[in-house]
């Protein structure tokens, strides 16, 4: 596995690789929900590129830029040992220089959902992604079901800027008891570790009931509130009940939809999702 972090060296060894070429772009502090990327990559593409990042961009003014885990010796060793050929690790200095000034905004599906709390996140997300897929080139790029709006965002800047590679999409590594792997889990406290299920609990309820007949939004959206507030160490940010497509909310009877949410639980901020579609 090599690792490289200048953009004549990227290309080298680009340029060597055999393709088709597989990129999981990450920003590091790896678990098994990105290494569940790493494995589908592999299983796709006869080469593995893994971008290891922690864009400054799509964190905002108060949110946990300076505390993001980082621990990039562990994170090569399991790279390493799920066979990816290649590590691109820039700095912040190579991909924000000084008088750096072009941006990726993405207008319609940020204003929602995670863009409507995170002022400027997705502009972050899509601007990295951008610059990601034009230094490594690859055929493919893999992005986790864990965030649904990032996937879609993804998808329309592919669209609308003329990527020539697919998005592959990887459904969510989930711990045992539900509670869907994130970098950020590490803020918790063992209590707020057994509270954080609260998610998966109240994406759960709504599925259920969504089966047992009732497909109405509104109805869907409040058993979600309901379970949520029903965890006194959560605070619920928002739910929503959208179409998947366009992740506008949805109103009335639904066929098909993406539950969503993001609970506050202590400090830590936590979002999940589940795409529920009739029989
Ligand atoms: P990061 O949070 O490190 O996540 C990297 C990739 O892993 C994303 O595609 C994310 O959806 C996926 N992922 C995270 N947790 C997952 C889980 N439990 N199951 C499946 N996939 C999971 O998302 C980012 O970084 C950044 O926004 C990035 C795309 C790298 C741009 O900076």
């Amino acid at each position: 596995m090599r690792t490289v972090s200048t953009l004549p060296e990227l290309r080298a060894v680009r340029a060597g690789l055999p393709e088709p070429v597989g990129l999981v772009p990450t920003m590091g502090f790896l678990h098994e929900g990105h290494l569940s990327l790493v494995r589908m990559a592999r299983a796709q593409c006869a080469s593995v590129v893994v971008s290891i990042f922690v864009n400054p961009t799509q964190f905002g003014p108060s949110e946990d830029l300076a505390a993001y885990p980082r621990d990039l010796p562990r994170d090569l060793g399991l790279l390493e040992s799920e066979g990816a050929h290649l590590v691109w690790m820039p700095s912040t200095q190579l991909m924000y220089p000084p008088g750096y000034q072009t941006w990726v905004t993405v207008e319609d599906i940020t204003q929602r959902l995670e863009g409507a709390m995170r002022s400027g996140h997705f502009r972050g997300v899509a601007t990295v992604v951008a610059k990601l897929f034009n230094a490594v080139q690859p055929q493919k790029a893999y992005f986790g079901q864990k965030d649904a709006q990032q996937v879609a965002v993804v998808r329309q800047i592919v669209a609308d800027l003329n990527f020539p590679l697919e998005i592959e999409v990887c459904p969510t590594v989930r711990e045992a008891d539900g509670l869907a792997m994130s970098s950020r889990n590490a803020y918790l406290s063992p209590e707020e570790r057994r509270a954080a299920v609260v998610l998966f609990r109240a994406l759960n309820a709504a599925k259920a009931a969504f089966e047992a007949g009732d497909g109405d939004a509104g109805h869907l959206r409040q058993v979600m509130v309901d379970v949520i507030n029903g965890e006194p160490l959560a605070r619920l940010q928002y739910v929503s009940c959208a179409d998947p497509a366009n992740l506008e909310e949805l109103e009335g009877p639904v066929t098909q939809a993406l539950l969503s949410m993001a609970v506050k639980i202590g400090k830590t901020r936590l979002i999940d999702n589940l795409l529920i579609e009739a029989l």
